[in-house]
């Protein structure tokens, strides 16, 4: 038997096979391949799954963070406050559309820490990018008061929590604009690169529209400079299959982090909480551990494979040195980059896996 994978997106394949294939036959013989009612469809089904007036498909999680960023008028220099601890396309999202990311510590649940956010307004903060890591939703009660009071708009970078509520709304439909990743790992993930941006302000959605085909809504008459950023018609049939089981898949890894939280019992070893009023759709089952890479070494020669997300928080990465932080400027998010690791945990994975998994784990 070869290592257990972090992930195995052959299995969430071979579940759904017939009607993946039959829905990429169907998109092959339609003769069209780009904007066309395939789209549509996911668009209107994603938009009502969400809760959202409107939907509209891009060509990934990237593009449709910055191209919400643009629509609801970030421009040069202006300031948007978001977590430390997320995936680096959370932040060039901002400064794709010309903003500047202004880090800011989590909470215990990996999510934005709301007092974080009131001590870092200045006059030139726009807004605020939440990023449900993880699966989990962040405080968005408080979050939103906040906001409010504040006059500050709300970003919500949904790529890891398809599904997650927070109260009695999906991620994406609480803030002003939610971004969706659906690259092939995610829990809603399609067969190559993928996006979207939800809304229910008009605005904003004819704007990504427009934004996201060079800046154009009828052809060849181009109002602004845009980009060309597509969700194509096979990747959105394929993530409307994928889309009638998503209930399903998500019900699934919970009952898998469910067995973790379980059988995990290495007192070195700190599980993930889910805070009262929040959901967790287990995108990452990630654990933590002060002496990480002894641990990770472990589990590689019990033949159990893991991942860091993310080893190097932003701030730190020479991609944003220019902002001039240093080491030590942001303790908590440090932490968490040093001590997280992120266990197996995908669609199909099996209770045999799974105890491979813990007994390595708990022999450590
Ligand atoms: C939190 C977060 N934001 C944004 C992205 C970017 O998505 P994509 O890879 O589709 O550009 C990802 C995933 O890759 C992510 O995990």
């Amino acid at each position: 038997m070869g290592n257990i994978m972090t992930n195995r997106l052959d299995r969430g394949f071979e579940r759904y096979r017939e009607e993946f294939e039959a829905a990429a036959l169907r998109v092959l013989r339609s003769g069209w391949y780009i904007l066309g009612r395939e789209l549509e469809a996911f668009e209107k089904s994603y938009a009502d799954y969400i809760g959202t007036k409107y939907c509209a498909g891009c060509g990934n999680g990237l593009d449709a963070l910055s191209l919400a960023c643009r629509a609801i008028g970030i421009s040069e220099g202006d300031e948007v406050i978001v977590q430390g601890n997320t995936f680096i396309a959370s932040a060039m999202g901002i400064s794709a559309a010309g903003g500047r990311p202004v880090f800011v510590e989590p909470d215990e649940y990996y999510q934005l820490d709301p007092a974080q956010i009131e001590p870092h307004i200045t006059e030139r903060t726009k807004a605020v990018m939440v990023v449900h890591l993880y699966g989990q939703t962040a405080r968005m009660d408080e979050i939103k008061a906040i906001c409010d009071r504040h006059g500050l708009k709300i970003i919500e970078d949904c790529a890891q929590s398809h599904g997650a509520y927070a109260g009695a709304q999906k991620s994406g439909s609480i803030g002003d604009i939610g971004c969706f990743s659906f690259y092939p790992s995610k829990n809603l993930g399609c067969f190559g690169d993928g996006g979207a941006v939800v809304t229910d302000n008009e605005e904003y959605y004819e704007r990504i529209k427009q934004l996201r085909n060079y800046g154009s809504r009828v052809r060849y008459y181009n109002e602004e400079l845009g980009v060309n950023s597509r969700l194509d018609e096979m990747q959105a049939a394929l993530l409307s299959v994928r889309l009638s089981h998503l209930e399903e898949l998500n019900a699934e890894r919970k009952a898998a982090a469910a067995f973790y939280d379980e059988e995990i019992r290495n007192p070195k070893v700190k599980t993930p909480v889910c805070r009262d009023g929040a959901e967790h759709v287990y995108h990452q089952y990630v654990i933590r551990c002060k002496e990480r890479d002894a641990l990770a070494e472990h589990l590689k020669s019990r033949g159990v494979d893991t991942i860091i997300h993310y080893p190097v928080p932003p701030h730190l990465s020479k991609a944003y040195a220019f902002l001039g932080m240093k080491e030590g400027s942001l303790p908590v998010t440090e932490e968490y980059a040093d001590t997280v690791l992120s266990i197996p945990m995908y669609s199909g994975i099996t209770r045999e896996e799974q105890q491979t998994v813990t007994e390595a784990i708990n022999e450590f």
